[in-house]
């Protein structure tokens, strides 16, 4: 390997301040090369149990908690072929490029997908919500809380209530929210709340978890080829009776995550944790605001997760992101369409304001020298 931030004596002197995957902390990485035991022993079951129960409190859900060895767009794949059956139609709410990824995984299966999406930058309001729903009868909904490419959070708090009062189940993408900002999945009615770990949980990629509902496990009963790697039926089967999975799982990921579940519930806190996110993104906003650059989310619907920027100063935004990463900072480019016209900081996982505020100096610098 070339590149001096996989140093090998030194280890990666790169500090991340991506959308995923981010900063893993140096105690998380120990405990991955602690040695395991097999997926059928009892250690490891004590270790899923560990994790099933943890997510539960993140989730504020009595509803089962599974483990996926995929990323989170396995589980979003596992939501379309469990739950819809061939002669219902699914609704998929965009806001972006992970929101129409979920409708074309919709597609891409053969399912009878429609999709509402909005201008980007802008959320999904109740009035759009509203107005979608009365259009069709639609037996699932997907939607998205962070859409990680606009920086947006859809104000899922208002719109779960009108989305589950048409009787649909609800499908939440929350990859780069879960374990950032407060999801409270059994009072919002969600049948399904996904993630990946490799975000907000700070845990390396390879591992994606969920909350599903009895009601979610009740209609996957009747659904005809679900297929075997994602079967949810097979899966809860597995997890409830031996808090284990039906094929082999990335042991040294979900050692990783027993802890970083333990941390986050027990040292810094669910209500501490959520206020730090919301905390990093109101000082990244404000410094977008004093060096004269723009939000490209709609103001009121701004991640915690992810600062979006608009390039309102026309910075060659590739030649400012390599010269932050000369300085040991990686951000990233805009996503896909959004690329050049906008960046990306992400402040999830254990990122701290200071190293927030030390990054954003070398980066105003930057800046100032680019325009
Ligand atoms: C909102 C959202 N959904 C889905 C995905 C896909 O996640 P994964 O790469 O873990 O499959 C991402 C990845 O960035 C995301 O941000």
């Amino acid at each position: 390997m070339t590149d001096i931030h996989f140093n090998k004596e030194k280890g990666s002197q790169l500090k991340l301040f991506t959308p995923g995957p981010v900063h893993v902390p140096e105690r998380v990485l120990k405990e991955m090369a602690k040695p395991n035991d097999t997926h059928r022993s009892k250690p490891y079951s004590e270790m899923h149990q560990m994790v099933a129960e943890g997510l539960q409190k993140l989730l504020y859900t009595k509803n089962e908690c599974l483990i996926f060895t995929s990323s989170a767009t396995g589980i979003m794949e596992a939501c379309v072929r469990n739950l819809v059956n061939d002669d219902e139609k699914a609704l998929f709410f965009s806001i972006g490029a992970f929101g129409d990824r979920w409708y074309e995984i919709g597609v891409s299966n053969g399912k009878k997908s429609i999709k509402q999406g909005v201008e980007w930058g802008k959320a999904i309001t109740s009035e759009v919500a509203q107005e979608a729903l009365n259009n069709d009868k639609y037996s699932v909904v997907f939607i998205q809380a962070n859409e990680t490419s606009t920086g947006v959070y859809n104000p899922i708090n208002e719109l779960a209530p009108i989305i589950k009062e048409s009787g649909v189940l609800l499908c939440v993408d929350a990859t780069s929210s879960m374990a950032g900002v407060k999801i409270e999945v059994d009072k919002l009615g969600i049948d399904v709340c996904l993630a990946s770990v490799q975000k907000c949980f700070a845990v390396p990629p390879g591992l994606a978890v969920c909350s599903v509902s009895t009601a979610a496990f009740e209609k996957a009963e009747q659904v005809k080829n679900r297929g075997l790697y994602f079967d949810l039926i097979d899966l809860k089967k597995r997890h409830v009776a031996k808090y284990q999975t039906p094929t082999t799982p990335p042991i040294p990921q979900i050692r990783a995550l027993t802890a970083q579940l333990d941390y986050i519930l027990n040292e810094e806190g669910l209500d501490k944790r959520f206020e730090r996110h919301e905390q990093l993104a109101k000082h990244t906003r404000k410094w977008v605001n004093e060096i004269n650059l723009e939000m490209f989310p709609e103001k009121g619907y701004e991640s915690n997760t992810v600062s979006t920027i608009k390039n309102s100063l026309d910075i060659d935004i590739p030649k400012m992101v390599s010269m932050l990463l000369s300085k040991g900072y990686r951000i990233v480019n805009g996503y896909g369409q959004l690329a050049n016209k906008t960046f990306r900081i992400g402040h999830m996982g254990e990122i701290q304001i200071k190293d927030l505020e030390k990054m954003l100096k070398v980066l105003s610098e930057i800046i100032d020298d680019l325009k």
